[in-house]
């Protein structure tokens, strides 16, 4: 497949899958494929990535400092602000003036919505949104994306099953909009109080004439399903843990569960994971997530590629 003109996404701020046209995520997917074929360049020789991690973090920022070494540029950055002047009580603003001035690609993480918009309107650099708050996680949603095109052979037209907390998962909001604009049919299966937003169902309905599933059983949500993505129950925003644990007990993947799907059904998972899958299906061929985290290097290569190169 020809590769579309990489200028379309040079210096642009990657914020919110929404900012982002379908011919741009093609763009990053084509790249990607282009990237896992063939491995490590120098093209970013010379080029430094601020990595900057105001929340915790294990692939998003290891495999975006992976991407960047592997491109041949380098890192600064930090993984927390306990030894960064942020803990003197620096601002934002500041920090990100600083970030611009080291710096030729910045990648934020941030509890704040809204944060990394904020950097992107501050720097003159690129600035990519690592994650803010409840609100977006785009590379995570591009690298959803890939694994299952790569896994499933296409997204338009493949059965793709949103499980688990889909009120609070910035990472479920984010997907079901980009299945919803490249034509997957969609099941929302969550615990009862968990579902999606309506509001987000009907914009995705409106927008892209989605064909959009919905229930509260775990089953229902198996059935037909040519991929399963689940999610963790996001604990931390219940005012009532124990209404999370019942639900975490209630709402869980379990091998005879999976044995009443489709045989081949492919498991995917932002990870991390804590009791939504049961470790067993971790050794069978249907897990695909940690497959799905090793693709987040070729990906975050591309992006990176395509915003810096
Ligand atoms: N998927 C994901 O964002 O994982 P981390 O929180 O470890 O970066």
């Amino acid at each position: 497949m020809a590769i579309h003109n990489g200028l379309m996404l040079k210096n642009k701020d990657i914020i919110s899958v929404r900012d982002m046209r379908k011919e741009d995520i093609e763009l990053v997917l084509e790249k990607a494929e282009e990237t896992e074929r063939t491995g490590k360049s120098g093209i970013m020789k010379g080029k430094i990535l601020a990595s900057l991690f105001f929340e915790p973090s294990t692939r998003t920022r290891l495999s975006f400092s992976s991407a960047m070494h592997s491109l041949g540029g380098n890192v600064i950055g930090f993984e927390s602000t306990e030894g960064t002047s942020v803990a003197k009580g620096e601002n934002l603003a500041d920090t990100i003036r600083m970030a611009n001035g080291y710096s030729d690609l910045i990648v934020i993480r941030h509890p704040k919505e809204g944060a990394a918009r904020f950097a992107a309107e501050l720097s003159e650099k690129p600035v990519i949104n690592a994650g803010d708050g409840a609100n977006q996680h785009p590379t995570q949603t591009l690298l959803d994306l890939y694994s299952i095109k790569k896994f499933a052979g296409a997204i338009e037209g493949t059965n793709v099953t949103l499980l688990g907390d889909l009120k609070y998962g910035r990472v479920m909001k984010s997907l079901f909009y980009a299945l919803s604009m490249f034509g997957a049919n969609i099941h929302l299966s969550s615990p009862k109080g968990l579902e999606m937003p309506q509001s987000i169902v009907e914009e995705a309905r409106q927008k892209f004439g989605a064909d959009i599933m919905q229930s509260n059983e775990i089953l229902e949500g198996i059935k037909g399903a040519d991929v399963v993505y689940a999610c963790r129950i996001q604990k931390e925003r219940f005012a009532d843990p124990y209404e999370a644990e019942k639900m975490q007990r209630e709402f869980r993947l379990t091998l005879e569960i999976l044995e009443k799907g489709k045989d081949d059904v492919i498991i995917l998972h932002a990870l991390p994971k804590v009791t939504e899958i049961e470790p067993s299906i971790d050794n069978t061929r249907h897990a695909k997530y940690f497959e799905q985290a090793a693709l987040g290097v070729p990906v975050r290569m591309a992006l990176i590629s395509l915003l810096v190169g």
